[in-house]
């Protein structure tokens, strides 16, 4: 192609010159020929985009079959002057979605309606001027059988047209030309040898033997490509996997729980007093169906002893009367501290470091930073031994794994913790609140039968998801955005 080029260095090359010259069939050679010149600065490209009409549906009937106006037009000059009623009309070849739009263009060209009845001009030469138009517009169609540039059509008639639907569609397309640069012409021609290189390596070529002696065209990882559209996680679910495996990797086993729970499980056994306002129906959403859910007897009891008057741990309780049936209503689970709790509940002697991430549910109304469903991750350390420095330890490991090595944490009080903390890591230099820890209180452990103190802690998985991925917005994460979703990188 440079040596095509450098035999007239000052033309401005079109496709069909390169494709002639070069005695080459298809456009892309010559299209990936001149990208390669004009990547190595041999020749300059001139790119422009045209748009190009063509016909649409009704355009392709229209040029086949008459315009409507048309078709119109030589029915009514052909009826007797006595028979051009709009009933005639009606009762013609003409469909009944034609008439409508045939008669206002017929109107458009001066056909009027008297006394219901379509009406020509009296005077010949307007009659003349119709079959004018009508042969002005049949040729304008027909010079959009291959398709036309926009420059070279008539503006009022393609105006006409485009206010018609279906006649005319556009296109955009892009012709370049090529011109040879100062150095490509300072390119020696007699070292200008045409050589085909391979572009793909397909197994028909490597079966052959042909490919041994070929050139390969190098890689060129800066030319534009498409993006591939692959399917890849949710980035929520991402997080969740990675969450899962920093767990893992710091040895702790997953444990999982149902969204249906009693009041029970989620705050009695949690020493949660039950006049708690965190009960009330405007924040947790009791259910209907289970509206009860049965607890074990022992666990009643246990947690009675427990609120009305603090067991045998010493505690004063929270006094009162309990009730079971409190105890026994259904709910949606509002924090996972109910899957760590029943964990507990049925292996109270076995030493354990457990997590779970899940979703919870309370009456938050919707906005930038809070939904009324969620996830929180939660997890504990019971073993003998366990400890506040080991809790924090823990915490901060996670977190630092996660990518935030800057985590404090600061006093806090929870009905069922002591001592209690919330959990802080840095970010952007301000504090940001993740979750709550702290030491499960005797009013917890001794019901369920645990004698080693239990770490625990429970932290906001949106929360830390609006951190790493970088939003301000909490909704962006379940709003099934799909440009915001291919953006995301792979956590
Ligand atoms: N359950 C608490 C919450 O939902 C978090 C927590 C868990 C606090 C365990 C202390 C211990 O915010």
């Amino acid at each position: 192609m440079l040596s095509a080029l450098q035999g007239s260095p000052d033309q401005a090359w079109s496709l069909s010159e390169v494709l002639s010259a070069c005695d080459w069939h298809d456009q892309a050679q010559s299209v990936g020929a001149g990208q390669g010149l004009a990547d190595a600065g041999l020749v300059s490209v001139d790119e422009q985009v045209s748009v190009i009409w063509m016909l649409g549906d009704e355009g392709e009937r229209a040029h086949t079959d008459g315009l409507l106006e048309a078709r119109l037009w030589n029915w009514l000059v052909a009826q007797p002057e006595s028979a051009r009623g709009m009933s005639d009309l009606n009762s013609s070849v003409f469909e009944r979605h034609e008439t409508g739009p045939g008669v206002g263009l017929l109107k458009g060209l001066g056909v009027e309606i008297i006394a219901g009845s379509l009406t020509i001009p009296t005077d010949t030469s307007e009659v003349s001027g119709v079959s004018a138009i009508l042969a002005e517009r049949a040729e304008f169609l027909a010079s959009l059988v291959e398709g036309t540039s926009e420059e070279s059509l008539d503006s009022s008639m393609l105006a006409h047209f485009k206010g018609r639907k279906d006649l005319v569609v556009s296109s955009e397309s892009v012709s370049r030309t090529w011109t040879v640069t100062e150095a490509g012409l300072a390119v020696d021609s007699s070292a200008l040898v045409e050589a085909a290189q391979i572009a793909d390596i397909t197994p028909e070529l490597l079966q052959g033997d042909e490919w041994r002696n070929a050139e390969f065209k190098p890689y060129d990882v800066n030319l534009e490509s498409a993006d591939p559209m692959t399917g890849k996680a949710h980035p929520m679910q991402a997080l969740i996997e990675r969450i899962r495996s920093i767990f893992l990797e710091m040895g702790f086993s997953e444990i999982s729980g149902d969204y249906v729970t009693s009041a029970g499980w989620n705050m009695d056994a949690l020493f949660i007093p039950q006049d708690h306002p965190a009960r009330e129906m405007q924040d947790t959403f009791y259910l209907d169906n289970p509206a009860s859910i049965e607890i074990e007897d022992e666990h009643l009891t246990a947690w009675q002893e427990i609120h009305e008057h603090g067991g045998d741990t010493g505690s004063l309780g929270w006094g009162g009367k309990f009730s079971p049936e409190i105890a026994q209503s259904g709910l949606l689970r509002t924090h996972t501290t109910v899957n760590t709790i029943r964990h507990l509940a049925e292996n109270p002697k076995q030493p354990c470091r457990v997590f779970s991430v899940g979703r919870v549910f309370r009456k938050e109304s919707i906005d930038r930073t809070h939904l009324p469903e969620f996830h929180q991750i939660e997890g504990i350390i019971m073993e003998p031994g366990a400890n506040l420095p080991m809790l924090v330890t823990t915490l901060k490991t996670f977190y630092a794994k996660m990518g935030y090595p800057e985590v404090r944490v600061r006093p806090a009080y929870f009905p069922y913790t002591e001592p209690s903390l919330e959990v802080e890591i840095k970010w952007r230099g301000e504090w940001l609140e993740l979750g709550g820890a702290g030491i499960f209180r005797p009013e917890v452990t001794e019901p369920l039968g645990c004698s080693a103190p239990v770490c625990a802690w429970g932290m906001g998985l949106e929360r830390l998801a609006m951190l790493v991925l970088d939003l301000d917005d909490i909704r962006q994460l379940y709003i099934s955005d799909l440009e915001w979703l291919r953006a995301q990188p792979i956590l």
